[in-house]
């Protein structure tokens, strides 16, 4: 088994990034802009939003960060996603979710301009994937995707078995791996006999949210693991049975142990696994910079 290590493939996609803005602005005169727009006060959110704003900045990108009230009206936010695609500054806009409970995400995000969705979460975006056509991906399975090409990892007719359905996750990565010949299985909350299926599965992406659900039974010997899950456990009994010693240690001093959706023992029976932390989390925002890239070049047509 081999660790599949975020951090490494994350630090060469912000050099390469950085090293384009860096010619880019000394050809147009501009730097891409980033507006990351966060609606109340989710502990998480908040967390990731800042982590955004460091890197863009980082790496030389104009980053912005609006932050508006739960209170704020549901004309106002969209006013303000308005506002954004008018802007000439601003090439890439995000708008983090979930937003609270009282808006429907769509009846917000359809208004945004899709030449400035830095998700690729529009339909107009999931479409350009389903045709093969795009150069923008959601982050998440971009992230997914960069780990694969950099440890040369072929997925080429293997059996990928993608736990979880979300638009966020499973059904763009599946779309995905389908354009790069995998034969691939959607499985979620329905599916009948979810360890039969995953059993055979050569690449397994687990992208559901709940610890340890691949269980080592579950898992093919020599299968991929691909970890999406970020679980944050602060029960004795569940950080022993699902985090790793690390996390267990982390668990004493601070009170919280972090693990994935793939249970830890299962890494032994992998030929390749991502481990959670510092796995796939880890890419989702340096694609996000990448992706605020894109949209630049193809708004100064370089
Ligand atoms: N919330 C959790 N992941 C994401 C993401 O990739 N993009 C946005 N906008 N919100 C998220």
């Amino acid at each position: 088994m081999k660790k599949l290590d975020g951090k490494e493939v994350s630090a060469k996609i912000q050099e390469q990034v950085k090293a384009e803005i860096e010619s880019l602005k000394e050809k147009t005169g501009r730097v891409p802009g980033l507006t990351v727009v966060i609606v109340g006060d989710d502990p998480a959110s908040k967390i990731y939003v800042r982590s955004k704003d460091k890197m863009a900045a980082k790496l030389g990108i104009n980053s912005r960060v609006i932050r508006l009230d739960a209170e704020v009206s549901r004309q106002e936010l969209i006013g303000k996603i308005k506002e954004l695609n008018e802007d000439d500054e601003v090439d890439g806009v995000l708008v983090q979710l979930p937003l609270p409970g009282k808006f429907d995400t769509w009846d917000i995000l359809d208004h945004l301009d899709p030449g400035k969705d830095a998700d690729s979460f529009l339909p107009a975006g999931l479409g350009m994937i389903l045709l093969n056509r795009s150069r923008v991906f959601p982050c998440t399975p971009a992230g997914i995707l960069k780990i694969l090409e950099y440890y040369e990892i072929d997925v080429t007719g293997m059996d990928v078995v993608v736990v979880g359905r979300s638009f966020i996750v499973g059904k763009p990565i599946a779309a995905m791996l389908t354009n790069l010949h995998a034969t691939v299985t959607v499985c979620h909350t329905r599916t009948k006999d979810l360890p039969a299926v995953v059993r055979r599965a050569d690449m397994v992406v687990a992208a559901v949210g709940k610890a340890g659900i691949i269980g080592p039974d579950m898992v093919k010997e020599g299968a991929v693991l691909i970890d999406v899950g970020v679980n944050r456990l602060n029960k004795k009994e569940e950080v022993e049975r699902y985090c790793t010693e690390r996390q267990q240690e982390k668990f004493v001093k601070k009170g919280y142990g972090i693990c994935g959706d793939i249970h830890k023992d299962a890494y032994a029976k992998s030929s390749y696994y991502t481990p959670v932390p510092g796995g796939v989390g880890l890419m989702t925002v340096a694609m996000l910079m990448h992706n605020t890239l894109q949209l630049f070049k193809k708004r100064v047509k370089t």
